[in-house]
């Protein structure tokens, strides 16, 4: 299969691969690999964490779909192709922009259930009881990704729920071959699901863990898929798939309710907006942090001439370490679900609050976070959240980024339904000054409270220069999807790099807290980080080998060409035609 797949990745044109790749989605089941080649086309452009996904959004197109059509397609594929992270039992944002310009954006996060309160995670003594709101029911919010992914298409799709459905449920329903790097991740994660019978049945055939090559076909899905298709949102929300849901709540100690599931609303917010030398930034706003961030480093790092100082320079790594930190300091006091906790976003990205705030830079000088955190390694817990850019040929895009929190959220499937419940919850500040699982640190804005958003670090993100597209990106990795985003962003406006090296150069993250330069393996030269602990930079804390820092899947519109790039970080590919 390893020939066949290098062969497919290597072989013919752009559009004689497209023939192949329809050919063989349309032929029982599918055996196909990742590129990460960039792909150019000028018809439409998909780029995802999942082969087959990225082909889903890409029939709806060829089918007369329009840039909503595929990325709701691509979404509810990537449920099936990519269970880690791909969810209808999680939630996301969506960043819309349409050829007028107009851009809007979707918040379909997860909410606290009603009977959710502060101190819920918290043991007698007010210490948090470990593992709580990550590995149990309690660590699940009400998924938002079912009712997002239809107010997207009902309001700006032009395609059915049943055509656009038709490939998640076909994944489902005849199955698809397991690649590498899913048996991979299956293989790190059966421990953890151990306890969970029915996590165990999904990802199994006869009881044997899924191995690759295997074709892997997952009935209850495809019945809750085709409930959906058929009922809408009421396919979901209520009725069986509802019940199956509470019922697994009752049995486990749970407490999401048929109420909490039958009020879920996505709602509308406005696009968080900032310039950058020109360029207009749209990004998610609260309850996401991901848009205030960026906007607040692009405005503090504005007044520097990054691209003369070279990109990986100590000078302009220095530079945006500095904003860094500071920008997450504000993340922690100030950001929440803005429905309970008065966000002062104006303040944030506002260019001269970024300049006051920044006036203590020293460009010689690394600022003390406190140090009161030493760096600490990746953790045994692998973490997934997917990004997925998406462009047609009218200049729509859309840049939608979903969640189950956790890889495979919180393990648990719930029996029937084929669905694995994220565990969003622990994006709360469980208690105040207490790292979640990103090390992220929260405050009150923060607190678990009922019916509440959790904050986010999801940060799908849209640039265009002078009413025209330029860019779509975004990427998982918690608390890093922030500073990843930025990344990209200065490498295509500061560096002027192709998009192919824009998602592919070395990363690295700083969050204030803790006082750790956590970076990919080649991001510092030697004589960088000599550089960089000259200026007082301390801390440098390697990713763990193989696991890079984000997956900014991403597309760049350039003299009328869409190029896609899929990152080489992981699996997947852009496709295009
Ligand atoms: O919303 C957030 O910020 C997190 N739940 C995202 C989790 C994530 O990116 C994990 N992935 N790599």
């Amino acid at each position: 299969m390893l020939s066949f797949e290098s062969k497919f990745a290597k072989s013919g044109t752009p559009s004689m691969r497209l023939k192949l790749l329809f050919c063989l989605i349309l032929i029982s089941v599918e055996v196909l690999a990742a590129s990460p080649e960039a792909v150019y086309g000028r018809g439409g452009m998909v780029s995802s964490r999942s082969t087959l996904a990225s082909a889903a959004g890409i029939e709806m197109m060829k089918q007369g779909g329009n840039a909503v059509d595929a990325a709701v397609a691509t979404a509810f594929a990537l449920a099936v192709t990519y269970p880690s992270a791909g969810n209808i039992g999680g939630g996301g944002f969506a960043v819309i922009r349409f050829p007028s310009g107009e851009v809007i954006t979707l918040d379909h996060r997860e909410k606290a259930p009603a009977k959710a309160h502060r101190d819920m995670y918290l043991d007698k003594d007010g210490n948090v009881i470990e593992g709580l709101s990550r590995n149990s029911l309690l660590a699940s919010g009400v998924p938002g990704s079912v009712d997002g992914l239809l107010t997207l298409l009902e309001t700006h799709g032009t395609l059915s729920r049943k055509v656009v459905m038709a490939p998640a449920i076909r994944f489902a329903e005849k199955g698809f071959v397991i690649n590498w790097y899913m048996a991979r991740s299956l293989g790190r994660v059966r421990p953890r699901m151990a306890a969970h019978a029915a996590s165990i049945e999904k990802f199994s055939i006869a009881g044997e863990l899924l191995q690759d090559g295997d074709v892997w076909r997952q009935p209850d899905l495809a019945k809750t898929l085709k409930a959906i298709s058929r009922h809408g949102r009421k396919g979901f929300y209520e009725g069986k798939v509802a019940d199956l849901i509470v019922a697994e709540m009752e049995r486990g100690g749970g407490i999401i309710s048929h109420e909490d599931l039958k009020s879920y609303e996505s709602v509308w917010r406005q696009p968080v907006h900032g310039t950058y030398r020109g360029y207009d930034i749209w990004s998610m706003g609260p309850p996401s942090s991901g848009g205030a961030l960026i906007v607040q480093m692009l405005n503090m790092l504005e007044v520097h001439d990054i691209g003369a100082m070279g990109w990986g320079s100590a000078d302009a790594v220095h530079l945006m370490i500095e904003a860094e930190r500071r920008a997450y300091a504000d993340r922690a006091e100030h950001l929440g679900d803005p429905d309970f906790v008065d966000v002062p976003l104006a303040m944030l990205m506002d260019k001269n609050y970024a300049q006051t705030r920044f006036s203590d830079f020293d460009a010689d000088k690394a600022t003390d976070s406190n140090n009161i955190y030493p760096g600490k390694a990746g953790k045994a817990e692998s973490l997934e959240t997917t990004h997925f850019s998406v462009m047609d040929a009218s200049g729509m895009m859309v840049s939608l980024t979903t969640t189950l929190n956790s890889s495979y959220g919180s393990k648990i499937v719930v029996p029937g339904t084929g669905i694995l419940l994220n565990n969003e919850m622990d994006d709360f500040s469980v208690k105040p000054n207490t790292e979640n699982q990103f090390q992220l640190m929260g405050r009150e804005a923060n607190a678990v409270e009922p019916g509440k958003r959790m904050l986010s670090s999801m940060s799908p993100t849209i640039v265009t220069k002078d009413n025209q597209p330029v860019l779509v990106t975004g990427s998982p990795g918690g608390g890093t999807i922030i500073t990843t985003t930025l990344q990209v962003i200065l490498n295509i406006v500061d560096h002027k790099m192709t998009i192919e090296d824009a998602v592919s150069m070395p990363r690295f993250h700083h969050q204030w807290k803790p006082n750790s330069i956590f970076h990919e393996r080649f991001a510092f030269s030697p004589d960088t980080k000599l550089a960089l602990e000259a200026k007082g930079h301390i801390n440098f804390v390697e990713s763990k080998w193989g696991r890079g820092i984000g997956d900014a899947n991403s597309i760049l519109y350039r003299d009328g060409v869409i190029q896609g790039v899929k990152d080489p970080r992981a699996d997947g590919t852009a496709v295009g035609f």
